[in-house]
């Protein structure tokens, strides 16, 4: 699976990229660090910054879709003492592999994204916490950082500015949990990675204590672009809301699985094209639009979305999520799908609160036992209420993540469950 291919629409982080010219030459010969050096010379604004990025209607694309503008402007930037910048490269969502790729491949718009946050937020040290399972990715980073710190634009006031930043990569524990913001502070500080009640929030209160702005690696990549392009222009790749270009790793029953980078707003059905249709012209059954945590969508639906924020949540009753689309045919057994998901989350289940440390073991023995013959015509009533008591009533969203799926299959293929839980087979 790769990005490096054509199959992209209005490409803006993965354009011209062929594998080889991630380093710091290649990226300035491609108008890299431009918007840094422009930024620090002219004196561009902290204000002027941010108003560009609240009209390029950046929403983080790390999962919940909250604009990034607005999120800058909570930083009390003005407030003396140490504050930091964290980016979440910890991407441990079953069916996510594009900040691999952007790391892989464009490392250093991360950096100037981070470099340029920092300056807008009055932050001089950021963190770059890596998902601890891939190795490669980490290295290219701290390789990029060593070339950026070379050529004077990390440490001690950058160009003469005045200004300085240090960043640092942080190659994280691999535990799923440590992707949710607050868990990844407390892994970052070297303690167990575990949710933080909120409030108070990472903006007052983040690493160490201190106001801490969290994004996603593509969220950071994608500030140069935008500086560069105008706020507006940005904008305008998307549509009203869902600002620009999304990278989509699609999987699952595709012929060409790979990360897609598109508008904002451009049909499923253009999305599957470009991913070469269904493998072995297999007829699509349902997708999951954002990640393992997003709620099912049966292919009638799906076929008639587009992938934003805003349609997969109104018209599809699911979510954007991190962009993960997984694609599955007719062949497929949505119990036996659910089965391998809800594993998932009991797995990477924190346990610090009851309800998901005992209910997502209890939503997997329940689906394994549908699965193997042995289903009680109650589970699926079961299977739901349990689902319902957990969605909402823990400290983080990971209840919540293994709570949608369950929901979702339920809502779509309720009868398929029902002719397992009967005939002790799978329907497909
Ligand atoms: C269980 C769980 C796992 C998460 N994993 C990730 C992740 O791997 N990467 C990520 O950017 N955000 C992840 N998030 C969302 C983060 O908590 C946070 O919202 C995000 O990093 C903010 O960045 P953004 O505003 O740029 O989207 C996760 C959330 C939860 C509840």
């Amino acid at each position: 699976m790769t990005c490096l291919h054509q199959r992209h629409i209005n490409p803006v982080l993965l354009a011209n990229l062929d594998g080889n010219n991630w380093d710091i030459d290649s990226y300035e010969k491609r108008g890299g660090y431009a918007q840094l050096r422009k930024i620090l010379e002219n004196q561009v604004s902290q204000d002027e910054i941010i108003a560009i990025m609240k009209t390029s209607g950046l929403r983080g694309r790390g999962g919940a879709g909250f604009p990034t503008g607005l999120k800058w402007s909570f930083m009390p930037r003005n407030l003396p003492g140490q504050k930091y910048l964290v980016c979440n490269s910890d991407e441990g969502e079953p069916g996510t592999f594009k900040d691999r790729d952007l790391i892989r491949y464009n490392p250093h718009s991360i950096i100037e994204g981070m470099i340029i946050a920092g300056y807008t937020m009055g932050i001089d040290i950021g963190y770059n916490y890596i998902h601890g399972e891939i190795w490669a990715e980490y290295k290219r980073f701290e390789e990029a950082l060593e070339q950026a710190r070379d050529k004077g634009y990390l440490g001690k006031s950058i160009m003469n500015s005045g200004f300085s930043f240090d960043l640092y990569a942080h190659h994280g524990y691999g535990a799923y949990i440590c992707g949710e913001e607050t868990a990844l502070l407390e892994s970052l500080e070297g303690k167990k990675g575990q949710p933080r009640f909120k409030p108070p929030f990472p903006a007052s209160f983040g690493l160490y204590g201190k106001p801490t702005t969290i994004n996603n690696t593509e969220t950071f990549a994608c500030v140069p672009f935008i500086l560069a392009m105008g706020g507006e222009e940005y904008l305008n790749l998307g549509k009203p809301n869902n600002g620009g270009t999304k990278i989509f790793s699609v999987s699952g029953d595709v012929k060409y699985p790979g990360n897609y980078e598109i508008p904002m707003g451009t049909p499923f059905s253009k999305l599957l094209e470009l991913a070469g249709g269904m493998r072995d012209e297999i007829p699509l059954k349902a997708v999951i639009p954002g990640g393992s945590s997003a709620p099912v969508v049966p292919s009638e639906i799906m076929m008639s979305l587009t992938m934003d924020y805003d349609s997969i949540a109104k018209d599809g009753g699911s979510m954007l999520g991190s962009g993960a689309v997984i694609v599955m045919n007719n062949t497929r057994c949505m119990v036996k799908s659910l089965l391998r998901l809800s594993y998932f989350y009991y797995e990477e289940s924190c346990g610090q609160c009851t309800p998901c440390r005992e209910g997502t073991g209890w939503l997997w023995r329940i689906i394994d036992r549908i699965e193997h013959g042995e289903g009680r015509p109650q589970d699926l009533d079961l299977l739901n209420d349990i689902a319902g008591n957990i969605q909402g009533r823990t400290i983080c969203a990971l209840g919540d993540a293994a709570a949608m799926p369950v929901r979702g299959m339920l809502k779509h293929y309720w009868k398929e469950f029902e002719y397992h839980i009967h005939n002790k087979k799978c329907l497909v």
